[in-house]
């Protein structure tokens, strides 16, 4: 086709990798069972009955059918206030809140907010790729600081010290991590926020997975019981993984006041307001399925177990990080990219993953192993499967 020429920043990005990899499916005959897809980061069970009932109440109101706040709708800014903070032990207030359309938006918001072209935001390598794609379409340079596959891939806080300069504008983490399952400690995190802070940069901390931490593992950290959090402390959350709504787009921002002021003129142009009924469904399912929640991220640990006990009865398989949803798993197919064995895995064996290429340099040894997304009788079939 002869067509004029497409933004740049846009047009050198590869396609998105899930479909790609999906693709890889059709290429398996079936011989050993059915796929076993651990690709996409989804909770492999439904939402609670009564929050598809409550989506549906909504849906059919009047009530949610106009524009509604940019910010989001008062009442899930008030109940995800007040349930974050109960999380962190920390004065989260309705106003530090901005509902967005999905955690993928509150990055993009973010990063808009923060950043323009020519200025560079720090990310870890590996590093969760939609990050790494909106950050190239902004303009926004990236730099990478290494997590050693020797320390369970935990960033270390002297290579961050060292990779900040005048252009760096922030750095974004994400813990529990996507793609290596890797749970930053509350010590480690502390320290990193304390150099952003000296440094004058913004910290964003994506905690999608926060809710799949293990069973009872206390808060995840606590930034935001620090006093002056709102100076340089960003917090994203989606309520794709704990609610089981992807499909919904829920997602949230969490800063102080002249954040949310910044974030609420990028969301206006991208979105006017996220979806208005699936924010009154969940105000509704905050308080009411915390047992719902807690129940299910035993059962995502389980899947935790019994995926460690079928890679060890591999050989030549190791497991590099765990956690929340995620292992980051060394193959045995050393010579292989790890492209090319995510996709034979797929053709030969009905196993999905995502080659480790997807999310950073140097990876081609690992695979991500979405692991949330199949029961635990089914990951225990995967010892076989990997044999063949
Ligand atoms: C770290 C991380 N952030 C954000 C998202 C996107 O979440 P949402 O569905 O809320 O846009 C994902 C989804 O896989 C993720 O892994």
């Amino acid at each position: 086709m002869n067509h004029p020429p497409f933004n740049p920043l846009v047009a050198d990005i590869a396609p998105p990798p899930i479909p790609e990899v999906m693709g890889w499916a059709r290429d398996y005959d079936g011989a050993l069972g059915p796929l076993i897809d651990m690709s996409q980061a989804v909770p492999g069970y439904p939402p609670h009955p009564d929050l598809l009932a409550w989506l549906g109440e909504m849906a059919a109101s009047p009530a949610y059918a106009g524009y509604g706040d940019i910010e989001g709708e008062p009442a899930l800014r008030s109940a995800y206030a007040k349930w974050s903070g109960a999380i962190y032990g920390a004065d989260i207030t309705p106003a530090d809140i901005h509902i967005t359309a999905g955690c993928n938006q509150a990055f993009f918001a973010a990063a808009m907010a923060l950043a323009g072209p020519g200025d560079m935001v720090l990310l870890t390598n590996p590093n969760y790729f939609n990050q790494a794609t909106t950050l190239a379409m902004l303009g926004i340079a990236t730099r990478t600081v290494t997590c050693d596959p020797a320390n369970r891939f935990l960033p270390d806080p002297a290579k961050i010290a060292d990779a900040i300069d005048e252009r760096v504008r922030a750095l974004a983490i994400v813990t529990p991590n996507n793609p290596t399952g890797a749970v930053y400690p509350p010590d480690l995190l502390a320290e990193i926020y304390a150099i952003c802070r000296r440094r004058g940069v913004w910290l964003i901390i994506d905690e999608t997975y926060r809710d799949f931490l293990p069973p009872g593992s206390g808060a995840p950290h606590g930034l935001f019981a620090q006093p002056q959090w709102r100076d340089t402390l960003i917090g994203l959350y989606s309520f794709s993984k704990s609610f089981c709504i992807p499909g919904h787009r829920l997602g949230a921002v969490t800063g102080g006041a002249p954040v949310i002021a910044q974030i609420a003129k990028v969301m206006d142009n991208l979105q006017i307001c996220a979806p208005r009924a699936p924010q009154a469904a969940v105000v509704r399912a905050i308080p009411a399925l915390g047992e719902w929640r807690e129940a299910n991220r035993q059962v995502i640990a389980e899947r935790a177990t019994a995926l460690q006990a079928a890679l060890a009865q591999r050989a030549g398989w190791s497991i590099g990080a765990i956690g929340a949803y995620f292992a980051f798993v060394r193959h045995p197919f050393g010579k292989l990219t790890s492209t090319e064995a995510a996709r034979r895995l797929a053709r030969d064996t009905g196993v999905l993953t995502i080659p480790g290429a997807c999310f950073g340099d140097g990876l081609d040894d690992y695979l991500r192993i979405a692991f949330a997304n199949v029961d635990k009788a089914t990951i225990a079939k995967l010892a076989d499967r990997l044999a063949s």
